[in-house]
């Protein structure tokens, strides 16, 4: 076996800060949205980041509908209803605001609605058929409410295949959003629970990021876009993984 040589950072687009939801409908306006779908977190809807988005939205008179019926841990079944909203309204680009259940179901409501298929074809082998995705997707901003994910930053979006009883995903790099807009005004609502569960998502990512068998280390791919998303420790990844676990040791207790 050749091991790799290489391995390749995607930067994402984010922009963070606290009070930063309030600029969502000027994005919209600046990618020239003429009518968006607002996937929303059912929960979300009368708390600060529901509110603060719909009010910016207006304010800035951007057209848009809103679909809430999102699941918490989401399923095939509940990501067809995403993807039938999406492909019903003239959509052309969608706001998810939620945690990672909420932007995953946006990003299949943004695939399917734009490159109809059979739901098996895009997602994962052996579950699925694993095809490529075949181009761009329309503007997706993800607005997480919660802090552990990072699904705002990743072209991931997982669900549970109910049939097969299997937990499962769609990876590719378009189902990437186009921004991501960090805001901690939007985690204050969250129950100590979840807070401590986001927590040791961000330790589990950190510890696995940092363990995990270094690129150099692994298969190299024929062609340079075979390198699959998650391809090894790195350098780079290593700083961001110290720094992550530095981080939940200093202020998980404090934000739970
Ligand atoms: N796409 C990716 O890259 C990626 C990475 C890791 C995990 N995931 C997936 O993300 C999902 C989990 O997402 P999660 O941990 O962000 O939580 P979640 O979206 O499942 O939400 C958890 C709970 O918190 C509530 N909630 C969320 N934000 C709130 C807020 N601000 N105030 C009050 N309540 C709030 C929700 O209603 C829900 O009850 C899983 O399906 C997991 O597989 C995706």
């Amino acid at each position: 076996m050749q091991f790799d040589t290489a391995f390749q950072i995607s930067a994402s687009n984010v922009r963070f800060g606290q009070g930063a939801t309030r600029e969502v409908g000027m994005d919209l306006v600046e990618m020239s949205a003429k009518r968006t779908l607002v996937i929303i977190d059912p929960s979300l809807l009368d708390l600060h980041a529901g509110n603060t988005v719909l009010d910016s939205l207006r304010k800035q008179r951007v057209d848009f509908a809103v679909f809430s019926d999102v699941r918490v841990e989401p399923t095939d079944a509940s990501f067809a209803a995403a993807i039938r909203a999406a492909g019903e309204g003239d959509f052309d680009s969608l706001v998810a605001v939620g945690g990672g259940s909420t932007i995953d179901t946006a990003k299949a409501a943004n695939l399917y609605s734009t490159y109809p298929a059979d739901f098996l074809d895009y997602v994962n082998a052996p579950i699925g058929k694993g095809l490529p995705i075949p181009g761009p997707l329309k503007p997706l901003i993800a607005i997480p409410t919660t802090a552990g994910t990072g699904s705002e930053t990743t072209g991931v979006a997982i669900f549970d295949q109910l049939e097969q009883k299997a937990k499962t995903g769609i990876a590719h790099r378009y189902l990437k959003p186009t921004l991501g807009i960090v805001d901690a005004e939007n985690t204050s609502s969250l129950p100590s629970a979840v807070a401590s569960c986001a927590g040791l998502d961000v330790l589990s990512h950190a510890l696995e990021s940092y363990t995990a068998l270094p690129y150099d280390k692994r298969h190299q791919p024929k062609h340079p876009s075979e390198r699959p998303a998650y391809q090894g420790a790195n350098p780079i990844s290593d700083i961001w993984a110290l720094r992550a676990l530095e981080i939940v040791v200093e202020y998980l207790i404090r934000a739970v």
